[in-house]
């Protein structure tokens, strides 16, 4: 089965083509980095418009690289949410039109499920039931697969989602944007004991806050007027070990009380050389499998938007349930709201 997806939930316009929900034929993507960097973030019009210029390229390049023709495809698999409304429609409306010019299915993906499953493109072997923790620059969920397509929520953020705890030290720094990269590229090589932030345990829960540590980094940045180079490059340090030792001994607490032994890890912040270093670690140390995407599936892109429809499709033989409704503020559909096993 041959799919085309379409990504446009965000900042980056995204089209793939995936055959069999592995093979990644093609995985193009229009950033717009450049045009949000002014402005430290995302501006929603601003993206929408963009996307509207960049989807048709996109997704003929990604076409063409695959050597397939639209009239070639089984279907055309498009975010429909979480997401930026406006973006969410770019996307959707382009998905609809190829599918009705060239007659081929168009089925709705959730943008967290493709996170969540993008680290199986890479490794055919992984089956439920697996621990995943998605970390992005909207969402810090901990959610337990028991089966394909049942999700159970354990716990997500409160506040902030780590990769938006992320941007906003790093715009405090004035380090440009996206902020993840650039502090995990500053903190690299740095001793991160020199500047101690508090870590928000949220003990009795699985959930995770991330904007008192944000503050905790402004408060200390008020503490005097300029910073040497040397001096940012320990704060992001000390800020990144901060995320990095909540995200991985709650998800290690998580598996444990759960006997669950894989753990799956995708989003933007799942690039983070130390989140990476950290769980290659502690799944090495309790013998627990560990399946991450490789880094360029890990931030947006549409190659994990198709590989999500073809294993709902596995798994939900009714394409009914392919809703193609806008959801923009919607999380993964969680067949549960918690599961009662605590830190
Ligand atoms: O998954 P993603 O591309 O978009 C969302 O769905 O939000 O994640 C983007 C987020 C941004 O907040 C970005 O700063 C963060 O992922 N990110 C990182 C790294 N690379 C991207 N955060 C920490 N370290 C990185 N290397
Ligand atoms: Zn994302």
């Amino acid at each position: 089965m041959i799919l085309l997806g379409v990504e446009t939930s965000c900042d980056e316009t995204a089209a793939a083509v995936v055959k069999n929900g592995r093979q990644i034929l093609s995985s193009e993507i229009g950033t717009q980095f450049d045009l949000h960097r002014p402005y430290s973030g995302v501006v929603p019009e601003l993206a929408s418009r963009a996307h509207v210029q960049l989807i048709n390229p996109v997704i003929s390049r990604a076409l063409k690289k695959a050597r397939i023709k639209p009239e070639q495809l089984d279907g055309i698999a498009v975010t429909v949410g979480p997401g930026l409304v406006g973006c969410l429609l770019v996307g959707k409306m382009t998905a609809e039109s190829l599918g009705w010019v060239y007659d081929v299915p168009v089925y709705g993906a959730n943008h967290i499920e493709g996170h969540l499953l993008s680290p199986i493109l890479s490794d055919p072997s992984v089956q439920p039931p697996f621990l995943g923790l998605v970390v992005s620059g909207g969402h810090s969920e901990l959610i337990y697969v028991r089966r394909w397509g049942q999700y159970e929520l354990l716990g997500r953020t409160r506040d902030d989602a780590a990769g938006e705890a992320f941007d906003k030290v790093a715009k405090m720094m004035n380090l440009g944007y996206p902020g993840g990269p650039i502090v995990d590229r500053l903190a690299s090589g740095r001793d991160s004991s020199k500047v101690v932030f508090p870590r928000a345990w949220l003990h009795g829960t699985w959930d995770f806050s991330f904007s008192g540590l944000k503050t905790a980094v402004l408060y200390k940045l008020r503490t005097k007027r300029s910073w040497s180079k040397s001096e940012i490059a320990d704060i992001c340090a000390g800020f990144q070990l901060a995320v990095v030792d909540v995200l991985v001994t709650k998800t290690m607490a998580a598996a444990k009380a759960l006997k669950v032994k894989t753990i799956v890890i995708g989003g933007g912040v799942a690039a983070n050389s130390l989140l990476r270093k950290q769980f290659v670690g502690r799944c090495a140390d309790e013998n627990r499998t560990l399946l991450m995407a490789p880094r360029e599936l890990c931030t947006d892109n549409a190659a994990m938007v198709a590989a999500a429809v073809y294993f709902k499709k596995q798994y939900q033989k009714k394409s009914s349930n392919f809703s193609l409704l806008i959801q923009p503020q919607l999380h993964i559909p969680f067949s549960k709201k918690s599961i009662p096993v605590f830190l």
